[in-house]
């Protein structure tokens, strides 16, 4: 299998994994339902329970708690795009190909789902306990995966970027910004998937530095084909950062120089993986393959 068809099949069973975890959409309640389960089955390249998947096959331990957790961080991250869209954020239209949840369901609803999704992710990631005989581990990574979403991760990015918004913006402020709102998650997939896979305190902290630097190759590379790509390619609006005045790498640095950066962080990142004493070549492509992608 080339690396094409393996990532279309990874992505695939991610797929199915999520739909076993999501909520049956029926009850009192069923719009919530209906809600979430729009928003994170609309699609989305899935990389973050990717990366965490990666992750846990480089270090021998079989890690069979994973699956909850990989749902888990993909309802976060979906949580996020639902809040980042609402008028009072982002004010965005489209997502993943489709009309935005609070588009479809109203700005009241739309809250409610980020809302649930972000909670139901942690019910979802608790279910880890079941199958495991290593609770220690489970519990190890419930914490990662608050701290990593919360005031010290994502929406402690968010904050600042809401904040700064229309603002001039240093270099140092992005560069918080992009660590937070953006690499938290994919630190907090890596990570997790390190600590199920069996890596010492040593070897996570390596991959978290490793996922820090692939967050910001990530953001930066969002900013970029916000100005160079289409809406049909993207699946969301184009030009979203000039309509709310953002600053990004792009308009503080210009592209060529965010091409650039995109590439240091992202062949720095693979290249850290080197001192592992175990190599995964899927993940280390799927790395390089965030330099050049186009969605
Ligand atoms: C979009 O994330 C938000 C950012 C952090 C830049 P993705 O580009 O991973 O979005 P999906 O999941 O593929 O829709
Ligand atoms: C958002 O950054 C990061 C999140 C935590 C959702 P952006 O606002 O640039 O993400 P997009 O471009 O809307 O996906
Ligand atoms: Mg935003
Ligand atoms: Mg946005
Ligand atoms: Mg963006």
């Amino acid at each position: 299998m080339n690396f094409e068809e393996e990532l279309r099949e990874k992505v695939g069973g991610i797929e199915k994994l999520l739909r076993s975890y999501l909520p049956e959409e029926k009850g009192c309640q069923k719009t919530i339902f209906e809600a979430m389960n729009y928003s994170v089955l609309a699609g989305g390249k899935r990389l973050r329970p990717l990366l965490m998947q990666e992750c846990c096959h480089l270090f021998g331990r079989e890690g069979r708690e994973i699956g909850p957790f990989m749902a888990a961080i993909e309802m976060i991250h979906s949580s996020s795009l639902v809040h980042d869209d609402l008028p009072a954020m982002d004010a965005d239209e489209y997502r993943r190909g489709r009309k935005t949840t609070w588009v479809v369901y109203g700005e009241d609803m739309a809250i409610l789902a980020g809302d649930a999704l972000m909670i139901y992710a942690f019910e979802t990631a608790a279910k880890a306990f079941q199958k495991t005989d290593r609770p220690d581990l489970v519990g190890e990574c419930i914490g990662i995966l608050a701290r990593k979403t919360g005031v010290y991760g994502m929406i402690g990015g968010q904050t600042v970027d809401v904040e700064l918004t229309g603002k001039p913006v240093s270099e140092e402020e992005l560069d918080f910004i992009y660590r937070l709102k953006t690499g938290a998650l994919l630190e907090a997939s890596m990570m997790i998937g390190a600590v199920l896979g069996g890596a010492d305190r040593e070897q996570t902290a390596l991959v978290e530095r490793v996922a820090s630097d692939v967050g910001l190759a990530f953001q930066i590379q969002d900013d970029i084909l916000d100005v160079t790509s289409t809406r049909e390619a993207l699946g969301k609006p184009v030009g979203s950062d000039e309509k709310n005045e953002k600053k990004t790498y792009v308009t503080l640095r210009g592209l060529e120089a965010a091409r650039k950066q995109v590439e240091d962080y992202s062949k720095r990142a693979e290249a850290a993986l080197g001192s592992l004493p175990v190599r995964n070549e899927f993940l280390n492509r799927l790395i390089l393959t965030l330099i050049t992608r186009e969605k």
